[in-house]
């Protein structure tokens, strides 16, 4: 009986499949939503980013009726304001940044998943500063706990600044005291407004798994920026996206309110010119890590 009901159910399955492109519960999540109590939906955004809440079909169907309304977003500062709101500037953001920071303090975790990725990018800065005198500043874009721009910060000896940014306020806070008496400086707030009011000449902006929650438009709106508003400017990106990203045009959404760009495309359409690229390719995605310099 169990076998039988197990075969109807791949077939089911199969059937469904054929038929519609999302999952049963990403149709009907929406109505299934307003029946949830709101602390439980609560316990599920919270967790949204770490996946440690609560889990099975019901989590399931609020984490997929979450990324369903924010990319239904009707304007990119509706989407800011989600994220503000909701996920980055919110209380999940600040549980990512304890997550990883646990596992990061952790020996293996430490040199596979942050050391080795980072060291890559790291390498290609050292590389750009040594072949130029013109920055001064090196500026880190969602900096998160701060771990990599710290490190940065016992690697380049001849940048004077080293300033981290990001949404999230209480993360921002707890860096400021956690490096207290260090050079490092953190703002609380969105990249392009500190762009607009704080930034010198001589920036190296450097983004780690950032930029996959910028949509196009933004990431787009933010290279012209850099271009228009910073004398010598530079970009290093640290990123996960699908191999097939980088032969589209237009970034689609991945997972969990992310999107997956072309980076190389982006960059070369404001201008840009790659100073060094490295791809380590990977399932599900690819490690791209670049560095690219604003025309002059
Ligand atoms: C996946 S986390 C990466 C954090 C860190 N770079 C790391 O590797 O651990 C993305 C970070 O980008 C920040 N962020 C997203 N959009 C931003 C924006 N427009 N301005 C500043 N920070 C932003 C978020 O608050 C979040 O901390």
């Amino acid at each position: 009986m169990d076998r039988c009901t197990g075969i109807i159910r791949q077939r089911l399955k199969k059937t469904w499949h054929l038929i519609f492109s999302k999952r049963p519960y990403e149709y009907v999540g929406r109505f299934f939503v307003k029946l949830m109590p709101e602390s439980y939906q609560t316990r599920v955004r919270n967790e949204f980013f770490t996946a440690r809440g609560p889990t099975g079909i019901l989590a399931d169907i609020v984490r997929a009726e979450l990324n369903r309304q924010y990319y239904s977003s009707k304007t990119v500062e509706e989407m800011r304001k989600r994220d503000r709101e909701m996920f980055w500037g919110a209380t999940p953001g600040k549980r990512w940044h304890e997550f990883t920071k646990a596992r990061y303090n952790e020996q293996d975790p430490h040199h596979r998943e942050f050391l080795q990725p980072r060291r890559l990018l790291a390498r290609q800065i050292s590389d750009l500063l040594a072949s130029s005198t013109r920055y001064q500043t090196i500026c880190e874009v969602g900096t998160g706990n701060g771990m990599f721009l710290h490190d940065l910060s016992k690697q380049c000896p001849s940048i004077k600044r080293f300033i981290g940014v990001d949404l999230n306020k209480e993360q921002i806070l707890e860096n400021r005291q956690t490096y207290r008496g260090t050079e490092l400086e953190f703002v609380h707030g969105e990249i392009t407004d500190w762009i607009q009011y704080q930034c010198d000449g001589g920036t190296i902006f450097v983004a780690i798994e950032t930029f996959e929650f910028f949509t196009q438009k933004e990431l787009e709106e933010l290279f012209h920026h850099i271009r228009e508003q910073v004398s010598a400017a530079a970009i290093a990106i640290l990123a996960l996206a699908e191999s097939s990203a980088g032969s589209e045009v237009v970034s689609r959404p991945r997972g969990s309110i992310a999107f997956n760009h072309n980076y190389l495309y982006l960059l070369k359409q404001c201008d840009y010119q790659v100073f060094r690229q490295d791809i380590q390719h990977g399932i599900p995605y690819d490690m791209i890590c670049l560095l690219a310099i604003a025309p002059s």
